[in-house]
């Protein structure tokens, strides 16, 4: 790969240890790739944030990295393994949460701000289209190429981080023009509705997808909220993190619908829904905000629980960014959902926070959540909209 006479020098430690080894990181990704050269890149997100996933190890690398380094651009933070204020409430020790803070710490030194949340794009980190950036999180990273039409690969955790502190990237994958070219077109039948039918329908797609960049058809436009929860899905399952949907996203246009096709019927859906949810009756364990609750699904939930109380013994969690719940707070709906018993888990989420154990059956309206909850924490799930999940915290059954 060619490098500059300065980034040749920053390879050689002129500008300290840990610009040395992010350049390293950096070349040997650009040459696995077969990238020709570096680009600048506007802004970093960083995943691999939780002690959960990190321990001891990643705690060590990432304190070594930041005595003598410093991101160069706009760098945010995925979430963290707890609340970072009130990881009491949610049931994390007084020992992990010692640790955690301290990754963090080594974050905020390099000079990363420490957002902890994986929808950057909601609260200050939003890219331009065509912008060619570098994050981490696979859902933020589908949503920064498909529906702003930002150019991002799917860093890992070492790599965004050496991204960050050199503001520059190896040109290969998402970042060029061919590979963002869809590969197969997703013609779909079945009527999608709710958050959770989006979920279900990225499902479908990832699983058929086999890495290739889809071409969806027979869509209608929809939010923010629900695009946010088919790429998590999408990705989760097969996908590649990019995808253009008819009439919906920014380069969408650009193609004709690819000649290998598939269709999404009725009978898909209910069939995902089949794959999605398990058979267990009693729900011991509610997660909503997988991505990270906006501010329009925190209203839509605090509606639903006015006069209302979670079930004793059920566990509620409302995952979101701080931003989000300090307007939440403003607003009223953390007091409506904390009155109703259930809990902000703000700066953390179901997946990275430590409660492998804890809990037997979870609901949630994500499809993301799903494939951890089975996976990492060895949960039964359910998967329905909001009022299916909330009647479930509510009643301590799925129906
Ligand atoms: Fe975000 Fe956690 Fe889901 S990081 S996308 S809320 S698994």
């Amino acid at each position: 790969m060619y490098l500059t006479k300065e980034e040749e020098k920053i390879l050689e430690g002129e500008q300290g240890n840990a610009a040395a080894k992010s350049m390293k990181i950096l070349v040997a990704l650009g040459e696995i790739y077969g990238a020709k050269n570096l680009i600048p890149v506007s802004s970093v997100q960083i995943a691999g944030v939780s002690y959960d996933n990190l321990g001891d190890a990643g705690l060590e690398y990432l304190a070594e990295l930041a005595k003598d380094g410093q991101v160069k651009v706009l760098t945010t933070l995925n979430p963290a393994g707890m609340d970072m204020l009130e990881w009491k409430k949610l049931g994390i020790s007084d020992e992990f949460a010692d640790k955690q803070k301290k990754v963090v710490e080594a974050f905020a030194k390099m000079g990363v701000i420490t957002t902890c949340t994986c929808t950057p794009y909601l609260i200050g980190n939003l890219p331009a289209f065509g912008e060619h950036v570098a994050w981490a999180e696979s859902s933020a990273v589908t949503f920064v190429n498909s529906v702003i039409g930002a150019r991002s690969n799917r860093e890992g955790g070492p790599s965004a981080i050496a991204a960050a502190i050199i503001g520059k990237t190896p040109a290969y994958g998402l970042h060029l023009d061919e590979n963002r070219v869809p590969k197969f077109h997703v013609k779909v039948e079945a009527k999608i509705e709710s958050l959770a039918d989006w979920g279900a329908l990225g499902y479908i797609i990832g699983k058929k997808s086999e890495g290739r960049v889809p071409y969806i058809s027979g869509l209608q436009k929809t939010s923010i909220d629900n695009l946010k929860s088919f790429g998590a899905s999408a990705i989760t399952y097969g996908s590649q993190s990019l995808y253009h949907i008819k009439g919906v996203t920014p380069e969408a246009h650009l193609y004709q619908p690819p000649s290998d096709s598939i269709t999404v019927t009725e009978n898909d859906l209910k069939d995902a829904y089949k794959a999605l949810n398990d058979e267990a009756e009693d729900v011991d364990f509610v997660s909503l905000g997988c991505p990270h609750a906006s501010l329009s699904e925190i209203a839509e939930i605090a509606e639903y629980l006015k006069n209302k109380k979670v079930k004793n013994g059920i566990e509620l969690w409302v995952a979101t960014s701080r931003p989000a719940k300090n307007i939440a707070d403003q607003r009223g709906y953390t007091k409506i959902i904390e009155g109703a018993g259930g809990k902000m888990a703000v700066d953390t989420c179901m997946v990275v926070a430590p409660i492998k154990g804890r809990f037997k059956t979870m609901a949630t309206t994500s499809a993301k959540a799903c494939f951890y909850a089975r996976g990492k924490n060895k949960m039964q799930i359910h998967i329905g909209d909001f009022k299916q999940c909330l009647n479930a915290a509510v009643s301590g059954k799925w129906t």
